[in-house]
């Protein structure tokens, strides 16, 4: 088997799928490696460190697409090079279906095989290849390290002998991966935590990290079988917002990591509750790309309203695409490992084994 990468859009996407560490993994399994050369180049890992371990360089991409058989990237590539893509190559990634569906089918037709990470099963089986898992926990402590430094106030209370600074009070919206990796962040860093979530199953996992759980009035656990948030009824959102309306006047920073998958994300913090926020609050939206937990979030900006700042980027892990590069790096290999058919050499793609069955896109 023969396995390559090929450069993301890099305006768009600082992260790599094949490190210098995981090239000893695929090699163990007899799998040979080509990579287009300064392939890692932009987040320090130079060719010479893949040499080292027993990757090939080829002169470009083409020739990448030419010898291989298996391509693992983060985005689908653009069209000119999936033009060169061949009948049978397989393409692993975060294809983004729900969005991408028609390129994607047309991939289909021409016999290439596509697999989408964003489509895992969350099995216990599945963890270690749980890229939605890896790149949420990073987001959410990165989006509290970003949100606490564009606040002018310290986190930690501190009593001083110039007098007492009170400890800042961030709320986490949505305590998925994302979220309870950003209660335990915040927490650490000294903050008085609060979350709120519409699966009840949360609620012990908040509360376990320190957090205070804010729990809707009378409502019923709004949980899929598959451990996901269902959309919530008119009544539902009524009292949240009625909840978060009051406990956001009190809040410095506020978390927002809401989704439901294929969907937009939820609108749960309107312009008049972020009008009735203090000053000097920050929130980072997570779910900006998804349309945004808040009515004033846009991608890529701070917007400023009464001095509440509100912020969201399109990709949060270009702000850290080394640690983020490491962990898909290895999700992948793990997901090509229970691919790979050990005694054939070859790949095995076994439609009973529900991991590869979710994941390939038909
Ligand atoms: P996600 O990224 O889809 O959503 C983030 C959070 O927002 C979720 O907790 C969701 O309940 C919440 N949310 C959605 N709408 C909301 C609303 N209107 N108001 C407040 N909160 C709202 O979720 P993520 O982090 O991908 O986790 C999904 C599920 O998968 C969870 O049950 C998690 O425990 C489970 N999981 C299981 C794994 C496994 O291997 N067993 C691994 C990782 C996650």
């Amino acid at each position: 088997m023969r396995i390559g990468s090929i450069f993301e859009n890099q305006k768009k996407e600082k992260r790599i799928s094949i490190t210098p560490e995981v090239v000893k993994k695929y090699i163990g399994l007899g799998f040979e490696i080509f990579l287009p050369k300064k392939y890692g180049l932009h987040l320090g890992f130079q060719d010479e460190k893949y040499s080292e371990a027993g990757v090939k360089f080829l002169n470009d991409e083409k020739e990448v697409l030419n010898n291989t058989d298996l391509i693992v990237q983060l985005g689908l590539p653009e069209d000119e090079k999936n033009s060169l893509l061949r009948q049978n190559q397989t393409i692993i990634g975060v294809l983004n279906p729900y969005d991408k569906k028609d390129k994607l089918n047309e991939l289909v037709k021409k016999n290439i095989n596509l697999f989408s990470l964003d489509l895992l099963p969350r099995i216990t089986r599945a963890q270690s290849m749980d890229i939605l898992s890896s790149q949420a926990n990073l987001a959410g402590y990165k989006a509290v390290i970003e949100s606490f430094a564009n606040f002018e106030k310290a986190i930690p209370m501190m009593m001083t002998a110039a007098g007492t600074i009170p400890a800042a009070k961030a709320l986490i919206v949505g305590a998925g991966v994302a979220g309870l990796q950003a209660i335990a962040t915040a927490k650490r860093m000294g903050a008085i935590v609060f979350a709120t979530d519409v699966r009840m199953a949360s609620k012990e996992q908040v509360e376990s990290l320190g957090g205070k759980f804010l729990t809707v009035e009378g409502s019923e656990n709004l949980e899929t079988e598959g451990g996901y948030a269902k959309e919530t009824s008119d009544d539902f959102k009524k009292k949240q917002e009625e909840l978060l309306s009051e406990t956001l006047k009190k809040i410095d920073i506020v978390i927002c990591t809401a989704l439901i998958p294929g969907r937009k994300a939820p609108l749960i913090i309107k312009e008049n509750m972020i009008e009735n926020m203090q000053a000097g609050s920050v929130i980072y939206d997570l779910a900006a790309i998804q349309g945004g937990n808040t009515a004033l979030t846009e991608v890529n900006k701070i917007i400023d309203r009464n001095g509440v700042k509100i912020m969201g980027e399109s990709n949060i892990l270009n702000k850290l695409p080394v640690s983020a590069s490491n962990l898909y790096a290895k999700n992948i290999f793990n997901f090509i490992d229970n691919l790979f058919d050990k005694e054939s050499k070859k790949m095995n793609i076994n439609l009973e084994d529900e991991i590869i069955k979710n994941t390939l896109i038909k």
